[in-house]
C-alpha cells in the first residue's frame, strides 16, 4: 500500500499535538523501571494535578472524553426511557454518550453568539422524562444566560446538570470556577488535539463525594476498592495508563504558556480578520476562555477551504448539526446550528503557531474574499 503524501514543508495543519522532549524523557524514565504500565502513581499524580489546576475536589481519570461522559450518566443513573438535553451543534460524543447509557438525547440549538445551548430552548424542551442537560463549553464559551442560569434551571425542575468541558480546560467562569465544576459533573477530554494531550483520555471532575466514589467503581469493574475481587457494585474497564498519566504530567506543565498563547493567537486572527466582507468572526470573553479552535462563518466556506488548502494550510469543516447526521436523522428547526453546518470553518489552531503563520493565513483569506 502506498502511504500518502507528506505535506510540504511549509503546510500550515489546522491542529497538530504538541509533545516535546519532556513527554519523551517522562516516557523513557518511567519505562526504564519495572512497571505494570496500567494506571497507578503517575496517574494519582496527574489527577491531583488536574484537580488542583480545576480547584475541584476529585479529578478521575479514564480512557477518553467519549467515556467521562457516559460514566457521567450512569452515575446519575440516566437509562431507558430518560431524557437528556444536548445542544444541536456539539462533537456526536455528546448525544452519544447519552445514548450509550441508554438514555434519549433531545436536541436543542444554540446561541448564535456563542454557539452554547440556547437556555430558553432548553427551558421549552422540558418535559416530565428530562433528567439532565448536558451543557456544552463549546470552544471554550459559556452560555451568554451564564452558567448559574443552567445551574438554577436544573435545581428549578429537580433535573442534573452536566458540563462537558471536552474543550474547555483552562477556560474559567467569569466569577473565577473553572469550566466544569459548577455541574454535577465535568467532563475533560485529552484527545489529540485538545490543548494537552495523552493522545486519548479524559477526567472527571466532581465536587461530591459520594458521586466521586461511584464513579471510581464504574470505571473500575465495580471493585469497592483498587485491586480485589469484590464487587457490590457493576462495572467496566476503563481506567487509564501510567504512560498517558507521564505525558499528561508533562504537558500540564506546559498548560499556562498554552493558554496565553491560544489567546494571543485568537487576538491576532481578529485584528486581522475584522472587517473582511463574507468572514464573521465571533465573540469570545477572552480574558476568562480560551479558544481551542479560531472559529469562523465564512460565505463560500467550501471555496475558500479549497483555496486554503491550495495555499498550503488545513482547515476543518465545523460540526454539521446533530439532527442531520445519519445515525440521528431528526426533524425540526435548528437555524442556529444549520448555519453553522453551511458555513463553519476552524482555521490553524494550534498553540505552537507562529505570528508569521497566522499572517499568512489572514492574508491568504483577504486575498481569496476580495
Ligand atoms: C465537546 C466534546 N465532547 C466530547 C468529546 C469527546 O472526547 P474524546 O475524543 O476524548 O472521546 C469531544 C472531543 O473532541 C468534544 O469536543
Amino acid at each position: 500500500m502506498n502511504s500518502p503524501p507528506a505535506p510540504a514543508p511549509d503546510f500550515i495543519p489546522q491542529m497538530e499535538p504538541c509533545i516535546g522532549d519532556e513527554e519523551r524523557k517522562a516516557v523513557a524514565d518511567y519505562m526504564a523501571a519495572p512497571g505494570w504500565l496500567t494506571e497507578f502513581r503517575n496517574t494519582a499524580l496527574f489527577e491531583k494535578a488536574v484537580a488542583q489546576y480545576c480547584n475541584c475536589e476529585h479529578a478521575i481519570a479514564v480512557n477518553s472524553g467519549t467515556v467521562a461522559l457516559t460514566l457521567a450518566a450512569l452515575a446519575l443513573e440516566l437509562g431507558v426511557g430518560d431524557e437528556v438535553i444536548v445542544p444541536n451543534f456539539t462533537m456526536i460524543a455528546t448525544p452519544n454518550a447519552i445514548k450509550l447509557a441508554g438514555a434519549t438525547p433531545v436536541l436543542v440549538d444554540v446561541e448564535p453568539a456563542t454557539l452554547c445551548m440556547d437556555i430558553d430552548l432548553a427551558r421549552a424542551a422540558i418535559t416530565p422524562r428530562t433528567k439532565a442537560i448536558f451543557l456544552v463549553a463549546i470552544n471554550g464559551r459559556y452560555p451568554a444566560a451564564g452558567i448559574e442560569a443552567f445551574v438554577d434551571l436544573c435545581r428549578e425542575h429537580k433535573i442534573a446538570l452536566v458540563e462537558d468541558a471536552a474543550q474547555a480546560l483552562g477556560s474559567r467562569y467569569p466569577d473565577g470556577f473553572h469550566m466544569g465544576t459548577k455541574a454535577s459533573i465535568g467532563c475533560l477530554s485529552f484527545s489529540a488535539p485538545k490543548i494537552i494531550t495523552t493522545g486519548q483520555g479524559g477526567m472527571l471532575l466532581t465536587n461530591d463525594s459520594r458521586i466521586a466514589d461511584k464513579l471510581r467503581r464504574l470505571k473500575d469493574f465495580g471493585r469497592s476498592d483498587g485491586g480485589n475481587d469484590i464487587h457490590d457494585s457493576i462495572g467496566y474497564n476503563f481506567k487509564f495508563t501510567e504512560l498517558q498519566a507521564c505525558i499528561g504530567l508533562a504537558q500540564l506543565e506546559k498548560l499556562a504558556a498554552r493558554v496565553l498563547r491560544k489567546k494571543a493567537i485568537w487576538q491576532r486572527y481578529q485584528s486581522a480578520l475584522a472587517g473582511i466582507e463574507g468572514i464573521q468572526l465571533f465573540d469570545m470573553d477572552i480574558v476568562n476562555c480560551v479558544p481551542w479552535f479560531i472559529d469562523i462563518l465564512a460565505d463560500q466556506r467550501d471555496g475558500l477551504q479549497q483555496f486554503l488548502r491550495e495555499q498550503g494550510i488545513g482547515t476543518r469543516v465545523m460540526y454539521p448539526p446533530i439532527n442531520a447526521q445519519l445515525c440521528y436523522q431528526v426533524a425540526g428547526s435548528f437555524p442556529v446550528s444549520e448555519e453553522v453546518g453551511r458555513h463553519g470553518l476552524w482555521l490553524p489552531s494550534a498553540s505552537q503557531l507562529s505570528n508569521a503563520q497566522v499572517d499568512r493565513v489572514c492574508q491568504a483569506i483577504r486575498s481569496f474574499q476580495s
